[in-house]
């Protein structure tokens, strides 16, 4: 079945089990920040699992759950769980759940992510808007015969992430008291963290986070035509910057302290992202 199919099938499901018929954005929640759907009024939860052909992560705690959120101007999709390349997951996987999302009318998606620090200045716990990207991983998930019903075989990368995006979270940010700054995301494949030589390598190459996701999504939803904007937290610093060693224990525990801020900041886009 084509990728095209499956994702007919897995609109009408998301329909079917939340009741609304049309989605008009979507937020991905990274590593850490899953729990943010919760408590969201008026949401309706639908477990990955009950909807055809998305892939259910197998790490610890999330199953993977999707949820329907209605606001005044629209309704947002906010999905609780990605899977990643470095699981095995081929790539038509990895972004099935944002296809999905634009497949069922957003035309907005704000991707969320856990990332090491590589820029001078970042620190644990700052939020970073991401301004471009390096994927350094050498793949790509359009990889094979295009299909024009998604989008073109050349798609164009030159405004990855959406500047208007970028105007509105500066806004949020301003609204949420949070401070942020924008920086290059660079996509590596894991699951091993970086070297400190392949930082270095980042580093000159204009990199200012690292990080293992996000970006083929960015790749499939620009390949749609849809418009996207995501976020860093940094977790950690970059392998040789940071004094210690790399633990996916110290990313988890960053992300939790970091919960206060990120619901700020969600809170305010969400609401907002249909009124651009
Ligand atoms: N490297 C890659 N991915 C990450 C990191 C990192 O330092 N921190 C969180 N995700």
């Amino acid at each position: 079945m084509s990728v095209y199919d499956r994702l007919q099938e897995a609109v009408a499901a998301i329909a079917r089990a939340t009741g609304r018929d049309r989605h008009d954005a979507a937020v991905v929640l990274g590593s850490g920040l899953s729990d943010y759907a919760r408590g969201l009024e008026g949401a309706v939860e639908v477990p990955y699992r009950a909807i055809p052909h998305f892939p259910v992560p197998k790490v610890e705690g999330h199953a993977g759950e999707l949820y329907s959120v209605p606001f005044p101007d629209g309704n947002v999709l906010v999905l609780a769980g990605r899977v990643h390349a470095y699981e095995g997951w081929d790539l038509d996987d990895v972004v099935f759940a944002v296809r999905a999302a634009a497949s069922s009318g957003c035309r907005r998606v704000v991707l969320t992510n856990a990332a090491g620090g590589v820029a001078d200045g970042l620190a644990p716990g700052d939020l970073v808007v991401i301004r471009d990207h390096l994927n350094l991983t050498g793949r790509n998930p359009l990889v094979g015969p295009n299909d024009d019903r998604l989008g073109p075989r050349f798609p164009d990368l030159s405004a990855a992430y959406s500047p208007q995006l970028r105007a509105t979270f500066a806004e949020v940010f301003a609204d949420a008291g949070v401070h942020h700054r924008e920086g290059v995301y660079a996509w590596m494949l894991g699951p091993s963290y970086e070297t400190p030589a392949e930082i270095q390598m980042v580093a000159r190459a204009g990199g200012d986070l690292v990080g293992m996701s996000t970006v083929p999504e960015t790749i499939a939803l620009r390949h749609m035509g849809v418009d996207v904007g995501a976020i860093s937290l940094v977790t950690n610093l970059a392998a040789g910057i940071s004094p210690t060693p790399l633990s996916h224990q110290e990313v988890t525990e960053t992300a939790t302290r970091a919960k206060a801020r990120i619901t700020a900041v969600l809170d305010a886009l969400l609401p907002r992202l249909m009124r651009l």
